[in-house]
């Protein structure tokens, strides 16, 4: 058996990584650290806890890092503040967290001379023009917007530092928006599915002409597995599924469909300020060197997917509700 550190393993996309990698990769043997902040759910590992080790505690930790470490193969490191929002009311969590929580990973697995999989997020580059040919490639320079993306951003550098100065043996994916089950209520696709649930209308941001590059969280964690065991020491890899979609037309209005709803029963709230355009990715070399395919990419591309999440999210009310009013409040206090 071979053992596998996942930090940030109790959030959406590390819980599902968790899942994913005990049903087809049972050769791994699953430690998760995770410390439970509001976004951490052990309840999204409840069904595999007898499988795995799970650590309630801080990558910003030195010590306990340190030990989890020495005692493992691989880690595949997830924990971060993620969302936008909240960075731009209180970015000191993500400056700690994505920062110097990376920074205390690196300064273990340089120690004990273990292999890392640094995730990351297409926000590293900024954004492009809805007229913009181009998608961001692994080659494409920095320019995030948010204090979030420039904290992922400078994450992001410093394993590229730690790569070239101390040759630890690690790899970058940035990859384009998830959506799946376990997902938090305060992003965009579990948050309207759950005000439609409570009979309320979805909240678009803006104009709602965004477009996002939305995969399916499966897909991406298929593609983190590939890395891990194909990807070359050193490298970065883009990892998106070419469904590049408007904010109102393509996913307001596809989830308003598919629940029932008329197609035009949304309400437009405050923009983000600083609201990145658009993110569209390149995933070329993914599929090429390492033969990714993703699996969701029938009907548009996004069809299955959005209805499997719409149908999980009407199955589990006892694993979102607790967070709604909590989240919706929030929103509301900043006119979103
Ligand atoms: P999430 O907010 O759902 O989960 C983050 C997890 O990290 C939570 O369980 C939280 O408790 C844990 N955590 C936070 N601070 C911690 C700390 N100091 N020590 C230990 N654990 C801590 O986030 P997510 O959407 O699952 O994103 C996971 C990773 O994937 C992040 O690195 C994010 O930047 C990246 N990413 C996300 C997306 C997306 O669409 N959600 C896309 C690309 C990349
Ligand atoms: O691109 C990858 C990134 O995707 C990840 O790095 C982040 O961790 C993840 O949170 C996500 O960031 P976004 O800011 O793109 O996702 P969010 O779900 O917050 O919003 C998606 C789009 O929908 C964005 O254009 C803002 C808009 N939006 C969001 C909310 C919550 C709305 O129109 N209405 C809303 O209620």
């Amino acid at each position: 058996m071979k053992k596998m550190l996942v930090t940030g393993g109790a959030g959406f996309i590390g819980s599902n990584f968790v899942h994913y990698t005990l049903k087809n990769h049972p050769d791994y043997q699953v430690t998760v650290i995770d410390k439970l902040t509001y976004a951490g759910n052990p309840a999204n590992l409840s069904a595999v806890l007898d499988k795995i080790e799970f650590v309630t505690g801080d990558i910003c930790d030195a010590e306990l890092i340190d030990r989890l470490v020495a005692d493992t193969d691989i880690v595949v490191h997830f924990a971060a503040e993620s969302h936008n929002d909240n960075s731009l009311k209180d970015p000191y969590p993500f400056v700690e967290t994505n920062i110097i929580g990376t920074f205390r990973i690196l300064e273990a697995v340089r120690n004990h001379g273990k292999r890392l999989h640094h995730i990351s997020t297409d926000e590293v580059f900024g954004d492009l023009e809805l007229d913009d040919p181009n998608r961001f490639k692994e080659t494409t320079p920095y320019n995030p917007s948010s204090p979030y993306s420039a904290t992922k951003a400078g994450s992001d550098h410093l394993v590229r530092a730690w790569i070239r100065s101390f040759g630890v043996q690690a790899t970058i994916s940035n990859c384009s928006n998830n959506y799946g089950p376990f997902q938090h209520v305060e992003k965009f696709i579990p948050r309207q599915i759950t005000e439609i649930l409570e009979d309320r209308q979805p909240k678009l941001y803006g104009t709602g002409e965004n477009v996002r590059d939305w995969i399916h969280v499966d897909d991406h964690n298929s593609a983190v597995h590939l890395i891990i065991e194909k990807g070359k020491i050193g490298d970065t890899y883009i990892i998106g599924a070419d469904n590049d979609h408007t904010n109102n037309k393509m996913v307001i209005e596809m989830i308003l469909e598919l629940m029932g709803k008329p197609r035009d029963w949304y309400e437009h709230v405050n923009d983000r300020p600083g609201h990145d355009l658009r993110y569209a990715m390149d995933s070329s070399k993914l599929h090429s060197e390492l033969g990714w395919e993703p699996q969701f990419t029938d009907n548009n591309g996004m069809e299955r997917g959005l209805q499997e999440t719409i149908d999980w999210y009407k199955a589990n009310p006892d694993w979102w509700k607790p967070q709604k009013a909590e989240t919706e409040a929030k929103y509301k206090a900043a006119g979103h």
